[in-house]
């Protein structure tokens, strides 16, 4: 496995693996890796000739009062997960080598940046956007993977790979949860005991919601509704959204029909989580999907 840090090198490898005709398949993550990485590793391994993880916690998409100087590094681990996985190359750079200047291009998706967790995070997916297209400038990819935990994240950057003009292919891979239901994320590790037992509220009101759904509900307002109340029973809850909106534009859907993303956020102390299910929605019969 090799272990890459500049551009230079990236170049060179991105060649070498053209000149053999190889295919090349990206996961970028910002490290701390669990089995929710792993796991977009596993679905693109047997895709592709050459495999290569990326591991940049990315300054762009975090506000200002946000937790990039604390957001968890775990390099000697993260090298573990990658070569269990079979990865072919860890991409490691530093922040002068993605932002060799400070920054004044952007690659921005506007109105569906704004939503769920662009109304909390305005500057966001245009850090997201923006580190993404970098990624697939240096790499050139033919496939990358992302995790349906990050359904909003999914629609950005499918809408900027369509806009962009990107012929990149995009795999979206379900949740990998505990077993009791959270989705595993990496600040999870900032829960209390008593708060991670609580966490689990955001998996229970999904699945209250499918079941509301499958009893034939097709009111998109009251499956919201149905939601929120959910978190709210949970004391170590403070609800920051619960929604259903149209899976492609994010806009709220007042009658479940197509592709529907039902989607929370909540507060655990200071810990914000996310989670959601995406549901392909007709008269008599739902079924879950990726984003
Ligand atoms: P990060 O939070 O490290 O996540 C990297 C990828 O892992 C994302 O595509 C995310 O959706 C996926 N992932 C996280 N937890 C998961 C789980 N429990 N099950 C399945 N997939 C999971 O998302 C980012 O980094 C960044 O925004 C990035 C895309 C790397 C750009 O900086």
């Amino acid at each position: 496995m090799q272990w890459v840090e500049d551009v230079d090198a990236v170049r060179r490898l991105v060649a070498e693996t053209r000149a053999q005709q190889h295919t090349l398949g990206l996961v970028p993550t910002m490290g701390a890796l669990h089995r929710g990485h792993v796991a977009l590793l596993h679905a693109l391994r047997p895709e592709v000739d050459r495999l290569v993880l990326s591991i940049f916690v990315n300054p762009t998409q975090f506000g200002p009062r946000e937790d990039f100087a604390q957001y968890p590094r775990a390099l000697a681990s993260d090298r573990a997960w990658a070569e269990a996985a079979h990865v072919d190359a860890v991409f490691c750079p530093a922040t002068s080598v993605m932002y060799p200047i400070p920054p004044s291009t952007f690659v921005q998706v506007e109105g569906i940046d704004q939503v769920l967790e662009g109304a909390v995070r305005p500057t966001h997916f245009r850090g997201v956007a923006t580190v993404v297209s970098k990624l697939l400038n240096l790499w050139t990819p033919d496939v990358i993977a992302l995790g349906q935990k990050d359904a909003q994240q999914v629609v950005v950057v499918r809408r900027m790979l369509q806009e962009l003009l990107w012929p990149t292919r995009l795999v979206v891979v379900p949740t990998v949860r505990e077993p009791d239901g959270l989705a595993l994320s990496s600040r999870n590790v900032y829960l209390s005991p008593a708060e991670r037992q609580a966490a689990v509220v955001l998996h229970r009101s999904l699945d209250a919601a499918l079941q509301a759904v499958r009893r034939g509900e097709r009111d998109g307002a009251r499956v919201a509704a149905e939601l929120a109340a959910a978190i709210q029973a949970e004391p170590l809850a403070q609800l920051d959204y619960a929604v259903v909106v149209d899976a492609a534009t994010l806009a709220p859907v007042t009658r479940l029909a197509g592709r529907v993303l039902v989607a929370v956020a909540a507060r655990f102390g200071t810990t914000r989580l996310l989670d959601n299910c995406c549901l392909a929605v007709d008269e008599d019969d739902v079924r879950t999907v990726l984003a």
